[in-house]
């Protein structure tokens, strides 16, 4: 018989009428500031800009208010970024006087082609984001074909012995975290029969920060306050030699060896193609798992898709590594193996889309590594003594300085020479270009590293000296129509300046300007005609090469940029610019949707450059152009936002994939953002912020959890306990252990998520470390059993090696609530023994608990956590910390990436529409639907609260078939433990939660088969 819970399952929502004011005035402020959708943006395509005295007032303003009262630690780069203004190397502040930079190092070598990358632009309104854009579905549920894509694709890339594919969130860390999970399970048995807890690596080497990463880590700085006892790595330096040493003394208590073919953090450190094959034989001949870490090397970084390619290896059998981890570009972590992965997981689709563009442009960075080598010549030989050890592969390239203070000084003057890159080692510069640096970028480039070498000792060094500032535009160039009168200069301007072949016809204009648009600059003083711009729709263009091909011809929504052109005497006044804002400006207040045109390739960079300012990107490269002698871009400027994919219409009703998508797979308020910027250029958020993530935060601050007031973010489900897992550690040095509660999940990718989250359903050996779990407060023993439990944890092991005790507000694979006295009980305990309580909020935070912003508000005011996680989906995780466990210091808890914008803005937007709806009711009619319908099921327990509810059945059977049941009457519910389903609906899903999921239920769960009397 159903039993219902002893306290009610949807709890009381205390509306706050203040806090509602406060947040209501928030978001009209940021509305008001946020980037408009569709507006034209002109994006720097040209030159490095420095303000007067480096000043970034909008910038510092921003920052500010993203601090807030302490609530991040001081750790961002002082340029708050500009995604849209940001095109190719450049970096684009949000300033009005912005500070525009060469970003050398691609934000960490996330991005293959810079800012804005034009294949991404392409795809995004070419509609191939349609599905991921706004909303994540959920991978580890369904089939997702752009994911399926992706695997094929690097499999054709990869050494023929990996032939799976596995993807996790969050990015180098997790990637390795899944590939050492996967060596675990085939690790030979150890001689003793004991287990395999540590990870072979060399001296050097960097591979993430994630515990078991961390561990095989070499920097002591970063490992050492964060190893766990008898997990530590076995270090050796990169010798065979001394690899043979280690095997031989520490073969058996090692479960995978994990080597980088560069060494990128430890120095950009090439190692030699015959070590690497001798580590192969050397790892296979001791018979454990090798791991090729190419998390900063993959992606055609080197020249060849892998590393591993370039050197020569992987294309047999005895030089294949057993597994092949990417991050970074690959947009998510990507494991590629010779072995399948048991278990499915949860990753960002809109991020391994971008990662699939990568690869599939990947080889566009080709030409880098032929325009670095005599650059990086000159410069050796330019400061022989002070530059050492050029090392160029790909589009990778570095060199050491003499030491340290060096190092530092090259490094603190980054911005005031106009560029960004990051030391390596602890004397190395390094960098990472992309397929947008062109010649001029690198010999711009090379000119302030060369200035920044020279003024190593410079006091004066810091000082900014403004750049780029000048007008460019000369506000003396009038535009206007073309009258009849101006057609011999026209003429003669395009005589000029093109050689027969490009010639346009006067007739070929007039009849351009009768059907669109003529304009003319003049010289605003004399009258003189500087230049001229015509076009009209394409359809008018049906003879012309590239339009005659248009995708878009007879819709009547692009505009053909037919010709645009300054006079010779005219240049370097800005006209060209002036004419094409004119155009762009008239053809979207003429409701166009595109601006198409060509550029010859190799004879108008200035005109493509100008263009791609605009925003332009490459449909097609038209050859046999010009009488068959050269070849032209055809290219589109969008004009308006990507359009709204077309509504989903599923006769399913969707309770499966309410954590991934809280307002279901196509929200409509996505709609009003502005999602260009953020999904064509991912930027570190570890480093740098933008508007949309400092709204985010602010919105954040002034909802955090109770006994909360900072916080970290990560990018991923996993990396989220890690993460605070190291917080809590800084705090405890003394920690060992993490304890859960049974039937927890916290993830199962890292190690340590694993050995909190409860193996059931997952297999036993699920755990890395060796962690204990207490009986849960809603369990049988009640919270008395519970509170003995921990007490005897503490007799035995100590509190002091306890980092925390972790336990969901409801489990989100078991339903098990946390409530009133049991969490009262739980609290107690914890501040009896001084023990931290770390909540987890995945499936009721974001009000999803009905009770308000978080499930901690159903909780009795006693208990107040030391911290709580969050994984609101996609690339994104939050730990909210309190005073007691918050780490101020900079730069401690951070990751590559720490989130994703397009992550962080669905969540914002969830966040703010999840407030203002009725959760109570819809949380009511979930309540009254289930209750209804499992009251005839035998043994049907109902868990979970508000808009997270759970079935728990009698045995697993059955549970297996009422699923199916519901699924085939057009319901899907989602599944937990083995005997628990799970109802997590969309929070704006309340009308169809009443008779519509009564109705299917009692339709559906009679044919249970074994619910059949
Ligand atoms: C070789 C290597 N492995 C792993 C990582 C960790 O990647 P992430 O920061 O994305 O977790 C990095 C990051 O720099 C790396 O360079």
């Amino acid at each position: 018989m159903l039993a219902s819970p002893a306290v009610s399952a949807v709890p009381v929502f205390p509306r706050d009428p203040e806090l509602d004011a406060v947040l209501d005035a928030l978001e009209a402020r940021q509305r008001a500031e946020s980037p408009a959708p569709g507006a034209i943006v002109e994006r720097e395509t040209r030159r490095v800009r420095i303000p007067p005295g480096g000043a970034l007032p909008g910038s510092s303003a921003l920052l500010e208010r993203f601090y807030g009262a302490d609530f991040f630690p001081r750790e961002k780069k002082p340029m708050v970024v500009d995604t849209r203004r940001s095109q190719g190397p450049f970096m684009v502040s949000v300033d009005a006087a912005p500070l525009s930079i060469l970003d050398a190092c691609s934000q960490i070598a996330t991005l293959t082609h810079g800012f804005g990358h034009p294949a991404m632009v392409r795809g995004l309104y070419a509609g191939r984001f349609d599905r991921c854009l706004w909303a994540n579905p959920d991978t580890a549920i369904h089939h997702v074909p752009e994911l399926a894509a992706y695997a094929e694709a690097l499999l054709r890339l990869a050494p023929p012995a990996l032939t799976h594919v596995s993807f996790v969130g969050a990015g180098g860390a997790e990637a390795n975290e899944k590939a050492l999970r996967l060596a675990r399970l085939q690790a030979p048995p150890r001689a003793d029969g004991g287990p395999r807890r540590r990870v072979l690596a060399f001296k050097d080497s960097f591979h993430g920060r994630t515990l078991a990463t961390l561990a095989a880590t070499w920097n002591p700085e970063k490992r050492a306050p964060f190893e766990f006892a008898g997990h530590e790595a076995v270090f050796c330096d990169a010798t065979l030699p001394a690899l043979e040493r280690a095997l031989a003394e520490h073969g058996d208590e090692v479960y995978a060896v994990l080597v980088e073919p560069m060494m990128a953090e430890g120095g950009d450190v090439h190692l030699a193609r015959e070590f690497l094959l001798g580590v192969c034989q050397r790892v296979r001949a001791a018979r454990l798992p090798l791991i090729v870490d190419e998390v900063q090397t993959g992606f055609a970084t080197g020249g060849p898709f892998f590393w591993w390619q370039r050197l020569g290896l992987g294309g047999d059998e005895g030089s294949a590594p057993d597994l092949l981890t990417c991050a970074k570009k690959a947009g998510v972590g990507v494991v590629l193996s010779r072995w399948p992965d048991p278990e499915s997981n949860q990753v960002c689709v809109a991020s391994a889309l971008r990662g699939l563009i990568h690869l599939e442009t990947a080889r566009e960075q080709g030409h880098v590594e032929a325009l670095l080598q005599p650059r990086m010549q000159a410069l050796c030989a330019a400061f022989p003594g002070l530059v050492s050890a050029p090392r160029v592969a790909g589009t990778t390239c570095a060199f050491d300085l003499p030491d340290a203070a060096a190092q530092n000084a090259f490094i603190n003057q980054r911005y005031q020479r106009g560029f960004m890159t990051y030391p390596a080692g602890t004397r190395t510069i390094r960098f990472r270009f992309s397929a947008s640096w062109e010649e001029r970028h690198l010999d711009d480039l090379f000119g302030r590293v060369h200035e920044a070498l020279r003024r190593l000792d410079d006091k004066e060094a810091l000082t900014w000296v403004a750049e780029g500032q000048a007008p460019e535009s000369d506000d003396s160039v009038v535009v206007r129509g073309v009258e009849e009168g101006d057609w011999p200069a026209i003429m003669a301007i395009e005589h000029e300046a093109y050689e027969p072949a490009r010639r346009d016809s006067e007739a070929y204009l007039r009849g351009a300007a009768r059907v669109g648009l003529g304009l003319v600059a003049c010289d605003g003083a004399t009258g003189e005609i500087l230049g001229f711009c015509f076009g009209g729709p394409i359809e008018h263009f049906r003879g012309v090469s590239g339009p005659d091909q248009d995708d878009r011809l007879g819709r009547g929504d692009s505009f053909y940029s037919a010709d645009i052109t300054v006079a010779a005497t005219a240049r370097a006044r800005g006209v060209g610019r002036t004419l094409k804002r004119a155009q762009v400006q008239w053809a979207r207040d003429h409701l166009y949707a595109f601006v198409s045109g060509r550029n010859r390739v190799g004879a108008t960079d200035a005109m493509a450059a100008l263009n791609r300012s605009f925003g332009a990107f490459p449909v097609a490269r038209l050859t046999h152009q010009y009488e068959g002698h050269a070849e032209a871009d055809y290219y589109r400027i969008p004009l308006g936002p990507p359009p709204a994919p077309p509504p989903v219409a599923s006769k399913v009703l969707e309770l499966a994939c309410g954590l991934q998508q809280p307002f279901g797979p196509a929200p409509a308020f996505m709609a009003a953002r502005e999602l260009v910027g953020p999904t064509t250029s991912r930027i570190n958020l570890s480093n740098y912020v933008t508007v949309d993530f400092v709204h985010y935060a602010e919105l954040l601050q002034r909802i955090a959890p109770r006994g909360t007031g900072h916080m970290y973010v990560t990018t991923s489900r996993d990396e989220t306990v890690d993460k605070s897992l190291r917080c809590l550690r800084l705090g405890r040095p003394r920690g060992q252990i993490a304890v859960g509660l049974a039937g927890g999940y916290v993830g199962h990718v890292t190690g340590a998520a694993r050995s909190i989250s409860d193996p059931a359903g997952f297999g036993p050996d699920l755990a890395l470390f060796d962690w204990p779990r207490l009986p849960h407060p809603a369990g049988p023993g009640g919270p008395e059993a519970t509170v003995r439990a921990l007490d005897e944890l503490v007799d035995r092991v100590g509190a002091a090696t306890i980092l925390g005790l972790y336990a969901e507000v409801v489990g989100e694979r078991s339903g098990l609530v946390l409530r009133g006295d049991g969490a009262r009980a739980l609290a107690d305990a914890c501040r009896r023994h001084d023990i931290p309580l770390v909540l987890v909020e995945t499936a009721t935070g974001g009000y999803r608990a009905a009770g308000g912003p978080w499930g901690v508000d159903t909780l009795p005011d006693e208990v107040v956590p030391d911290a709580v996680l969050w994984y609101p989906g996609g690339q994104l995780g939050h730990i909210f910390v309190g005073d007691r466990y918050y780490i101020k210091k900079p730069l401690v808890l951070i990751s590559t990436w720490d989130g994703d914008e397009l992550s962080a803005i669905r969540t914002h937007e969830h966040l703010r529409a999840a407030r203002k709806l009725d959760l109570t009711a819809a949380a009511t009619a979930l309540d009254a639907s289930l209750s209804a319908a499992f009251a005839a099921v035998p043994g049907a327990q109902l868990g979970g609260l508000g808009l997270y509810r759970t079935v728990t059945l009698p045995d697993a059977e059955l549970a297996e078939a009422v699923y199916q049941a519901c699924l085939h009457h057009g319901l899907h519910l989602g599944r937990g433990l083995p005997r628990t389903l799970i109802a997590a609906p969309a929070l704006d899903a309340g009308a169809l939660l009443g008779a519509r999921l009564r109705d299917i239920l009692t339709r559906a769960l009679p044919d249970a088969p074994e619910h059949q009397p």
